[in-house]
């Protein structure tokens, strides 16, 4: 037993220690910031909407919550000629988006569970100017994605420089080593890291809206166990003060 109970404590100490071959840099988002959601959808809207759809969500579950008016989302948010109860479509057919980009931009509802927060994050932040590429960029954690550097002008444009690394066996790869701004964009460096934190993060909610809720309910919870925790230990002393 005592054996077991060691091993479930050591469990988190052994993923940490199990996935730290990837170096990601954690994304931060705060899925409880009605603000950045609501950002992030801004933006989602504005960059992302035209060639993805987030076909399980509705614009009106949406507006529900992240607390914005129907009037808000119609006027603000939907660019097409979507009704405010439909799903979040995109009207680009399956076969014009494979003609223009080779491949067909795949739905985002899901994305945040498949990929994770950090993997999005770098990827937003990681497309660089690659003239070999038919798009004309490339990115660093997903090479040769056949999607263009949608945000450039907010981000500016960056090189990516590699490193040669030797392996034991005289394998060589090129790791990526760091990038260099070749042209300032409209935001800084600390605004589009914000901003891009804000996408994950409304793509984090739209993964899983009920998130919203379970995190509200996760203190309840807590504190009806607390207290139900001292009601069964008090039963018990109760019940065993006359047994010696
Ligand atoms: C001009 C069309 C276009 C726009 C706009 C666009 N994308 Fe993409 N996106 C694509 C294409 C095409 C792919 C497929 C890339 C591949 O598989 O090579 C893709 C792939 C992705 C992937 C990887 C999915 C996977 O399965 O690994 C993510 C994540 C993504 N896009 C997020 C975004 C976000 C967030 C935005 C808005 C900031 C955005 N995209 C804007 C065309 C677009």
């Amino acid at each position: 037993m005592r054996k077991l109970i060691l091993i479930l404590l050591l469990l988190p100490v052994a993923q940490v220690f199990a996935s730290s071959g990837l170096h990601l840099e954690p994304a931060q988002t705060n899925i409880r910031s009605k603000e950045s959601l609501r950002n992030g959808a801004k933006y989602y809207m504005n960059y992302c909407s035209a060639c993805h759809s987030l076909k399980y969500q509705r614009y009106s579950r949406m507006a529900k919550d992240l607390e914005l008016s129907e009037d808000e989302v119609m006027e603000n948010l939907i660019y097409t000629d979507a009704k405010f109860t439909d799903h979040m479509t995109v009207t680009m057919t399956d076969e014009s988006s494979k003609k223009w980009f080779g491949k067909a931009p795949p739905d985002l509802t899901l994305i945040a569970k498949a990929k994770g927060n950090d993997w999005l994050y770098a990827y937003l932040k990681g497309f660089y100017k690659d003239p070999s590429r038919p798009s004309g960029w490339n990115n660093t954690i997903f090479k040769d994605a056949s999607m263009p550097h949608v945000m450039w002008q907010l981000q500016g444009i960056q090189e990516a420089h590699f490193e040669e690394h030797e392996d034991e066996n005289g394998f060589i790869t090129h790791p990526f080593k760091e990038f260099s701004k070749v042209t300032e964009g409209s935001m800084s460096d600390e605004e589009f890291d914000n901003t891009v934190r804000d996408i994950v993060n409304f793509l984090d909610y739209t993964a899983e809206p009920a998130k919203l809720i379970r995190l509200a309910y996760a203190p309840w919870v807590m504190l009806f166990l607390v207290i139900f925790t001292f009601l069964a230990y008090m039963l018990k002393k109760n019940y065993f003060k006359d047994v010696h």
